[in-house]
């Protein structure tokens, strides 16, 4: 008998783990990975680089159809790479001048159609991990598993801290804790679909677990999903 495939959603605050749990949990079921927050980074980036006026709807629509994103595997890397009109871009998209953008420009109403509009397409088949801020709620409001994730914010800061400064040596825990607490107050205060934890969300708070942890607790809750829900894990 054929397994029945799934859509789990994952949202949550910035830097609270949501890439990393979500991709181990993708391998583990066999599902598809997909990190929204890189389509929001990639439109970012092309926005910046090309000084896009995005306070201007016309310019921002125009921009929006010279945009493709696509995500492709690299099996030297073991992961998805989002790609912004063929170029691999992962590597530039993490960057503080994206990350000091990003959530203005994906507060953008038409920046939200676009991506909103892809990221459900993708979901079409099932089987599919997505993470962002409004996956649960507008995305997938219909996924058979919505979780919500937290951490202690100091615990975030120090957790990107040491991402960013393996690259980037100048960088300062203020300028973290800045951007961080800067994003979740756009982002949670929006017009256009805030972050917020869908009603039918579990809560994962991951400060005081370790990565295993956490994938155990959600390998848990994928396989006491109703029988009918689980897939072969
Ligand atoms: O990994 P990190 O927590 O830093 O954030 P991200 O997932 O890369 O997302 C970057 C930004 O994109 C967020 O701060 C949001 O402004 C935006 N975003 C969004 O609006 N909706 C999503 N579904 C995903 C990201």
């Amino acid at each position: 008998m054929q397994q029945h495939k799934i859509i789990i959603a994952i949202d949550g605050f910035s830097s609270c783990g949501k890439s990393t749990m979500a991709r181990e949990l993708a391998k583990k079921l066999g599902y598809s990975y997909i990190d929204s927050g890189a389509m929001y980074r990639a439109i970012t980036l092309y926005f910046l680089r090309n000084q896009v006026d995005y306070s201007d709807p016309v310019k921002v629509m125009e921009a929006l159809a010279n945009i493709n994103l696509t995500f492709e595997f690299n099996e030297e890397e073991q992961r998805s790479n989002i790609y912004l009109n063929d170029e691999d871009v992962e590597s530039y998209i993490r960057d503080m001048i994206v990350s000091e953008k990003v959530s203005e420009v994906a507060a953008i109403k038409q920046v939200r159609a676009f991506a909103v509009g892809q990221q459900k397409q993708m979901g079409k088949k099932k089987a599919i991990v997505m993470d962002g801020r409004d996956i649960g709620t507008a995305v997938f409001p219909h996924a058979e598993l919505k979780i919500f994730m937290t951490a202690d914010p100091e615990v975030r800061v120090m957790r990107r801290f040491k991402e960013l400064y393996a690259t980037n040596p100048h960088i300062s825990m203020d300028e973290v804790r800045h951007n961080l607490e800067l994003r979740d107050y756009i982002d949670s205060n929006r017009e256009e679909s805030p972050l917020r934890r869908a009603e039918d969300a579990r809560i994962l708070d991951n400060t005081a677990l370790t990565r295993e942890e956490q994938l155990k607790l959600v390998v848990d809750w994928v396989k006491n999903l109703s029988p009918k829900m689980e897939p072969s894990i």
